[in-house]
């Protein structure tokens, strides 16, 4: 090759790398380079798959029972200003966090866990924000705040058990196990339980309202109590951020369950800005062998201390240590 074949051929390339990068560019500003495909439960589907149950209180109740088809329907969406700027008619809350309708009677009573710790500008947001959302869906729910009251890392998956078996004790068939960061922007993604396993935010502004991998399970899931207990809940192993969900994932699937989601303009959530959590570095390794643990690390082997249980007026706040 002489040289001005070398010069020509060089040029070539350099297009060619030029060419690729751009083209990488645009595919990574591209909406749906993350999971494409993704089943989800259309509006039609949705009544046929919520479970309807309610703890003893709510069902001696002598009421015509809520009807939930005009805001499923409707899904407004609620991410405004007035949800935000302070708790409307806060009289309807009782003590701990808890609402019911007073006018029809509930046909979901639904925990919603919040494991924290030191997030208190997002929890004065997420507290306000969520008792106007929820109260307009017209369910029974209470907000169960577990805070891990010790110096270890955050383990939220443990703080997830924890508040499960509280709500459990409080006759919940129904946990949403809920982030303190995500709030949700329209008003039909109704705090229920369905038959299946449900991921509630697969449409998330961080990730440009797509889903990154098609088994996420984080952010905020609702799972009927029952089928909380069959899989034995969560690990108790990861420290630290990241790998609890894939981990709680895949022994939903370890116990022949699937999960579902409803279609994206229901999933909608946005995320508080927050700094990063420290990963988990160990998260990968204890992925890889979770499968050998399932039936002996979680629910059956949860143990913590209980510092203190507060009755809020906006949630119930349990301390421990664990
Ligand atoms: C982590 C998950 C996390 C997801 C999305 C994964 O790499 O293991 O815990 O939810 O990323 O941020």
């Amino acid at each position: 090759m002489n040289f001005k074949n070398f010069r020509k051929n060089y040029r070539i390339a350099d297009y060619a790398m030029f060419g690729l990068c751009t083209w990488i560019f645009i595919y990574c500003m591209l909406p749906w380079r993350f999971a494409s495909h993704y089943d989800f439960l259309t509006e039609e589907d949705i009544f046929e798959v919520l479970v309807e149950q309610v703890t003893n209180n709510i069902s001696l109740q002598q009421l015509p029972e809520c009807d939930y088809s005009a805001i499923v329907g409707e899904n407004a969406y609620t991410y405004l200003k007035h949800y935000q700027e302070k708790v409307l008619r806060n009289e309807e809350i009782l003590p701990g966090g808890e609402y019911y309708p007073r006018d029809c009677k509930a046909r979901f009573s639904v925990a919603i866990i919040v494991p924290y710790r030191q997030r208190e500008e997002q929890l004065h947001i997420f507290l306000t924000y969520m008792h106007n959302y929820l109260r307009q869906q017209r369910i029974h729910y209470r907000i169960f705040l577990v805070e891990q009251n010790d110096q270890l890392p955050f383990n939220r998956a443990k703080l997830f058990n924890i508040g499960a078996t509280i709500a459990v004790q409080n006759e919940f068939p129904c946990l949403i196990l809920h982030d303190v960061d995500l709030l949700p922007l329209n008003s039909g993604n109704l705090y229920a339980c369905t038959e299946k396993p449900r991921h509630m935010c697969s449409a998330l502004d961080k990730f440009r309202f797509n889903l990154p991998y098609t088994s996420l399970f984080g952010g905020v899931v609702a799972i009927r109590s029952e089928v909380y207990n069959i899989i034995n809940g969560m690990s108790n192993l990861y420290q630290g951020w990241g790998g609890e969900d894939d981990d709680f994932y895949e022994r939903i699937l370890a116990k022949q369950y699937s999960i579902c989601r409803f279609e994206p303009k229901y999933s909608g959530y946005t995320m508080l800005r927050h700094k990063p959590e420290t990963p988990n570095q160990n998260r990968g390794q204890l992925l890889t062998t979770s499968h050998l643990r399932f039936h002996i690390d979680g629910l059956n082997s949860l143990t913590f201390k209980e510092n203190e249980r507060r009755i809020h007026s906006l949630f119930t706040h349990i301390l421990v240590e664990i």
